[in-house]
Parts: structure tokens; sequence; C-alpha cells
């Protein structure tokens, strides 16, 4: 092998809004897959399985990424982190206040740059790592609500670019998923119309379940994915196909 070891023992993950949802499905699924999972959240779940850990962590506070990773352990230990937190709201461009312009922005982009930067180094000298930041479809085309949305997913795609260019030489790969529709409270939030809509609209004709991101995520962490890198992988019954 040239330069990088595979992830040949399973360490940690961190995976951010692990707490609910498509979050709490790729913990639940890395778990299985036999890592040490810390779920970081700024809400503890309802109920924490076995072997699973909380942290808590707003992505968008470096200070909080510099605690978390100042335990030694897990800057040991850490293999993979998966960017997941994520929020949008229902507001066209005229309408979206500059202050939730920012906050979308904060969480959704500025945590993932946060995530990477507290971590990468950690896996650069463990010579091998997997980041996973977790976009959308609507990184990829357009909706007439939540433009910070549209351009936090977008850029998560090309700052996954970025990080598997830089990185790749150490033997960090980080790749990009796009969810379609997902069955969670994040959607169950919105009109049966909009979700209806959504579902016409998706090849497959119905949403998808977190696990079904999850399984996903886990792929790209596994040594199956060994040479993936720098990609974005929909996850969205075919969607983007159209
Ligand atoms: N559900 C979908 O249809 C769908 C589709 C495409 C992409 N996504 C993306 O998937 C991710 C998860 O979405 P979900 O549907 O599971 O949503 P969710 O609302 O069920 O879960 C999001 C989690 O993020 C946490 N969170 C929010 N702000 C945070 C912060 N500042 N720091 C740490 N954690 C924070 C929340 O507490 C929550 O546990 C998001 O990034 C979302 O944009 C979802």
């Amino acid at each position: 092998m040239s330069g990088s070891r595979a992830v040949s023992r399973r360490g940690a993950a961190i995976v951010t809004g692990g707490s609910h949802g498509i979050g709490r499905a790729i913990g639940g699924q890395l778990r299985a897959d036999g890592y040490r999972v810390v779920l970081a959240d700024i809400v503890p779940p309802e109920s924490l399985a076995e072997g699973m850990e909380f942290r808590q962590l707003d992505v968008g506070d470096p200070a909080a990424w510099e605690r978390l990773l100042g335990e030694a352990d897990l800057s040991d230990e850490v293999d993979v982190l998966v960017n997941n937190a994520g929020i949008g709201i229902e507001a066209g461009l005229l309408d979206t206040t500059l202050e939730q312009w920012e906050r979308i922005i904060r969480v959704n982009q500025t945590g993932a740059l946060n995530g990477m930067r507290s971590v990468i180094p950690h896996l650069i000298r463990r010579g091998a790592g997997s980041v996973v930041n977790i976009s959308s479809i609507y990184g990829a085309v357009g909706t007439v609500f939540d433009p910070a949305y549209h351009a936090s997913k977008a850029a998560l795609r090309q700052m996954s670019k970025h990080a598997a260019v830089a990185y790749g030489r150490y033997g960090v790969r980080v790749n990009a998923v796009l969810p379609g529709l997902i069955d969670t409270r994040l959607t169950r939030g919105h009109t049966g119309d909009q979700n209806a809509g959504v579902i016409a609209q998706t090849p497959m004709r119905r949403s998808g379940e977190p696990r079904e991101v999850a399984a996903a995520v886990s792929f790209l962490c596994s040594e199956q994915a060994s040479f993936i890198t720098g990609i974005d992988l929909p996850v969205d019954g075919g969607f983007l196909a159209q």
C-alpha cells in the first residue's frame, strides 16, 4: 500500500446532531459496525443505547470542539467524523432575516468547518480516517425556500472536495452524502403537501428512512470504500437523476 494504511481497527466515531433523526441512525449503525460512538449534540438523546456516549456540543462554537478533542482518549482514537447537525427555515430570500441567515450558516457550514479543523489533524497523525459531511439534494438543486440552507449544503459539497484533495495524501478520505426526503422530525414539521410534492418528484415515489442514509455513511467509512474520496453520494430514491 502506498503511503497510507486503511483503517484496520475500529476507533472512535464522532457524529454531530446525533441525538435525533438521521444522526441517531448513523450513530447506531456505526456502533453496530464496531466503533466507539460519541454523539455530539446541543441536546441529549431521549435514551442512549449500550456502548454509545453523549457529549454536549454546539457545532458552531470552536471552543466546544477544542474541549471535545481535548479528551486525550478521543483525540487518540478518532477515525471517523460525521458532520450531520443541520437546521433550516421556511422562508425565501426576501423574507430571511440576516440573523436567520447567519444562524443557519453557522450551524450547517461553519459547524462542519469547525469539526474538520478539529478532527482532521488527528486523522493525519493516525495516517487514516474518514469524514462524511451530510449535505442534501438541496445542495444541488433549488427550491423556493431557505437560501441559507441551499448555500450551506452546496458549500459542504465543495468543502468536502477541498479537504479530499488536500488531505488524501495522508490517507484521510472526505465525502458528502446528499439525502433526499427522509422521514425525521425535521420533515414531519413540513406540511403534508410539501412532503407529498417531493415524493411525487422522487422516482421511487417514497421518502427515505434514516437507516438508509446511515447505511451509505457506514459504507463510506468502511474499508470497502478505501479508494473513494471527494464524491457526492445521493441517497435520494433517484431525485437527482432527473
Ligand atoms: N430529513 C431530511 O429529509 C433531510 C434531507 C437532506 C438532508 N438532511 C440533513 O440531515 C441532517 C440531519 O437532519 P434530520 O432530518 O435528522 O434533522 P433533526 O432535526 O431530526 O436532527 C438534527 C439534529 O441536529 C442537532 N443540532 C441542531 N443544531 C445543533 C448545533 N448547533 N450543534 C449540535 N447539534 C445541533 C439537533 O439537536 C438534532 O438532534 C441535517 O444536516 C439535515 O440538513 C435531512
